[in-house]
């Protein structure tokens, strides 16, 4: 069996003296579709930062493609983020006076890597998103078309490991499983796995996996 492209042993994260994480294990594999499921405040979007490395302050084993998350370094970090991983978080964070286009080219930009071959994969994955209006600034866009700005940028970088934190919250139910059908078929072309929290029954019965956060560990829903 290959490796895991993400590792995670008895996992512990706490805020001040509220416990999150209570030893959780998770594991991810090539190409796997993986929900998470929980209520509110019981800490996924928090579960998804230790995962994707952006959150350092938790104790526990990461491995992350192979490199041991304690032991790399913050450049290490930063790039494995840059070019393991693509991220939709829960409230998009797009940049609201940039256009589209500039927002799903921002991360290249930041890494120096803004190329005419970058700027090429960013105009083939949005008009595959369908975004017809990538140069208007973000905050003149509908919910559904942020989204899909946000998927544009989590993927354009090629990600082995999609991260995607409720990324159809308060969409109406045509449009959520549009983006889904989307991103299954752009899956299946290009092969990264997907781990992403998730509440609609009809999507969850997609996933490979459904996982329950709850008392700061993962439980295994068994069909
Ligand atoms: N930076 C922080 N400082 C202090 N407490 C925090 C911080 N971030 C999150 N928390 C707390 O940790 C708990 C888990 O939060 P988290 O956002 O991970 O929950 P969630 O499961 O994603 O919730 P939701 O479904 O509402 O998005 C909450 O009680 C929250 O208030
Ligand atoms: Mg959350």
């Amino acid at each position: 069996m290959s490796k895991p492209l993400i590792d995670a042993q008895s996992i512990n994260k706490t805020f001040d003296r509220l416990k999150v994480l209570d030893g959780t294990n998770f594991t991810l594999s090539e190409g796997e579709f993986v929900a998470i499921t929980g209520k509110s405040g019981v800490g996924k979007s928090t579960l998804l930062g230790v995962l994707g490395a952006l959150d350092p302050a938790f104790t526990g084993k990461l491995i992350l493609n192979g490199v041991n998350a304690a032991e790399a370094t913050s450049v290490q970090l930063a790039e494995l983020r840059r070019e393991f991983m693509g991220f939709i978080f829960q409230d998009f964070h797009l940049l609201p006076n940039l256009s589209a286009f500039d927002n799903v080219l921002l991360p290249a930009v930041f890494c120096g890597t803004d190329t005419k071959s970058v700027r090429n994969d960013a105009a083939a994955i949005i008009s595959r998103l369908g975004l017809r209006n990538d140069n208007t600034p973000t905050r003149f866009l509908s919910r559904g078309e942020r989204q899909r700005v946000a998927s544009a940028r989590a993927l354009v970088n090629n990600p082995r490991v999609l991260m995607a934190d409720e990324p159809t919250a308060s969409l109406d139910e045509e449009s959520e499983e549009n983006l889904f059908d989307l991103l299954d078929s752009i899956r299946k072309e290009k092969g990264f796995a997907i781990i992403a929290v998730l509440h609609s029954k009809k999507i969850l019965s997609r996933a490979d996996r459904i996982l329950t956060l709850r008392e700061g560990i993962l439980h295994e829903k068994h069909a």
